[in-house]
């Protein structure tokens, strides 16, 4: 069974994955990774983020970027950019310069513009770029390097400069705990009218899917409708669902449901273009990284085989 082919089936855009240049020495998951089948979009989990790519101010390196970009024009798949904006994975001269708020802002912009110019027509039909993580969860404003000096400005600033450098690109706010409702996805519903009146270009919230078994949001399904509600495209991007090792066949029971219920509620409204999980395989896992004791959250194990929550997803379109 192909994932892929199974959302397509369903009037999904696609069904995606996210990957990352070391990983693409392994040809066990190139092999799954490459088969547009199974994969119609990837996303560059690290190499297109600001440390990647803006090292220094001004000086811009795509050469791990590329790679992703080159494979996916090759796979067929469509791909992701990921992301012009966010608080983490800064070079330092970003994250611990001293900006007044003008300079700040051409920083923005001409990052913003050249990396989505970069890859402006690289990949048809479309290009989507998101930006990241500028909300807390009580729906603030987060307090990163460039709301301290710019306010809210920022926003408009990056949306505008990727919108001039790739009019075709669609452009995403992405984040994580916006996937139900809550104090969280109220701010980004007001994010999204705000820019909107303001013709500020926003196509698309991006909802990251960083979820813990058992423990999935109630009312997914109605929270992406709000958002299409308001005129926005909706993807799931970055799912993955954890939880505490040792895996039992109980806990790869409840994920199966976990991811079944997800795949349905996305599958279940038209505006919601696709679902990206963070990678597929446990192997190369952002979470045991991250979350300490946690992991298996992936449709497939540590040895490339497909876990039940392949089937959940299958069940789930
Ligand atoms: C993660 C990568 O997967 C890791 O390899 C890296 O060390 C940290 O970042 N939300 C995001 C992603 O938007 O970019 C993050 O990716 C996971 C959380």
């Amino acid at each position: 069974l192909k994932l892929h082919t199974i959302a397509t089936q369903k009037g999904k855009l696609y069904f995606g994955t996210a990957t990352d240049n070391p990983e693409l020495t392994n040809t066990a998951y190139t092999a799954i990774l490459n088969d547009k089948t199974m994969f119609g979009q990837i996303t560059a989990g690290n190499s297109m983020k600001w440390d990647a790519t803006e090292p220094s101010r001004g000086v811009f390196t795509f050469t791990n970027g590329d790679v992703i970009a080159n494979l996916a024009k090759k796979n067929g798949q469509l791909l992701r950019g990921h992301n012009c904006v966010w608080h983490q994975q800064l070079p330092s001269w970003v994250a611990s310069g001293t900006f007044t708020k003008a300079d700040l802002l051409s920083v923005v912009q001409n990052h913003c513009g050249t990396l989505v110019g970069h890859y402006k027509g690289q990949v048809s039909p479309s290009l989507t770029w998101s930006s990241s993580e500028i909300m807390n969860d009580d729906g603030t404003l987060r307090q990163d390097v460039f709301s301290k000096t710019t306010g809210t400005d920022f926003i408009a600033t990056a949306f505008r400069a990727a919108r001039a450098a790739d009019p075709n690109a669609k452009l995403y706010a992405n984040d994580f705990n916006i996937e139900g409702p809550g104090a969280k996805s109220t701010a980004y519903q007001n994010l999204v009218k705000t820019l909107k009146s303001e013709g500020v270009p926003i196509d698309g919230i991006g909802m990251q899917a960083h979820f813990i078994v058992g423990a999935l949001p109630a009312n997914i399904q109605q929270n992406i409708q709000a958002f299409v509600n308001l005129g926005v495209e909706v993807a799931i991007t970055e799912l993955d669902i954890r939880m505490t090792l040792p895996a039992t066949s109980a806990l790869l029971a409840q994920q199966q449901k976990d991811y079944q219920t997800v795949i349905a509620a996305c599958n279940a409204v038209k505006g919601c273009v696709g679902v990206t999980v963070w990678d597929f395989t446990d192997k190369f896992s952002w979470v045991p990284g991250t979350f300490a004791g946690q992991g298996a959250a992936c449709p497939w194990d540590e040895n490339l085989q497909e876990k039940p929550a392949f089937t959940g997803i299958v069940n789930g379109f």
